[in-house]
């Protein structure tokens, strides 16, 4: 008798994942984006980071955490002595939403349905990658990563063990720090970040 055909057909790469990925119409978010924005860093780290979505530069660049908020998380892993090209980076939804205002495309956060229809690539990622670590950016990450609502400000800084094994640090989005007006609150909220980013540092 013929050997049974696997239940789906998993790629044996991040490459190739990422080459199956730049053609997903799992959900609407393809249809509006530039590209596919794929995780990045090497198949076999130790350390996973995980975003919520591509924003405009990252959309364009095709590549994760390069805008604005890639600044703020590529000088906080670099004080804590991470090294940004030895861990993976990617995101919980891998096309960018957002609504046109004039020339300007603002960020628009996904829904339920979209970070469910994208989950299917992170746990892809997390299988082939299968590191020890996984830091969630954020409560969309968070979400995504543990199946359930995550309250970012009360639970940051904690690890959440998953029934699969996996050990999930909180923090939150360095978008948040983009966001706050005043410079003192942001500068204390960017030194609480990189606090977090150095227990991270510390499990590995
Ligand atoms: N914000 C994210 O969550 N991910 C990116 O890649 C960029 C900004």
């Amino acid at each position: 008798p013929a050997a049974k055909q696997p239940a789906a057909a998993e790629a044996q790469s991040i490459d190739a994942l990422r080459q199956k990925a730049s053609q997903c119409r799992r959900c609407p978010l393809w249809s509006e984006a530039t590209q596919t924005v794929f995780g990045e860093g090497p198949d076999d780290a130790e350390l996973m980071f995980v975003g919520e979505q591509p924003g405009d530069q990252e959309d364009l660049q095709g590549r994760p955490f390069v805008g604005p908020a890639g600044k703020i998380f590529d000088a906080v892993l670099g004080e804590a002595g991470i090294d940004r090209t030895a861990v993976y980076v990617t995101n919980a939804v891998k096309h960018f939403k957002f609504e046109p205002r004039g020339k300007r495309r603002i960020h628009s956060k996904p829904n339920a349905g979209e970070v469910e229809a994208c989950r299917w690539w992170l746990a892809q990622e997390l299988k082939l990658v299968e590191p020890r670590l996984v830091v969630a950016l954020g409560a969309t990450a968070a979400q995504s990563l543990l199946d359930a609502p995550v309250a970012i400000t009360r639970q940051r800084g904690q690890t959440i063990m998953r029934d699969d094994g996996l050990a999930v640090f909180l923090t939150i989005h360095p978008s948040y720090i983009l966001r706050i007006r005043d410079p003192q609150d942001a500068g204390a909220e960017r030194a609480r970040f990189a606090e977090d980013i150095g227990i991270v540092r510390a499990m590995m």
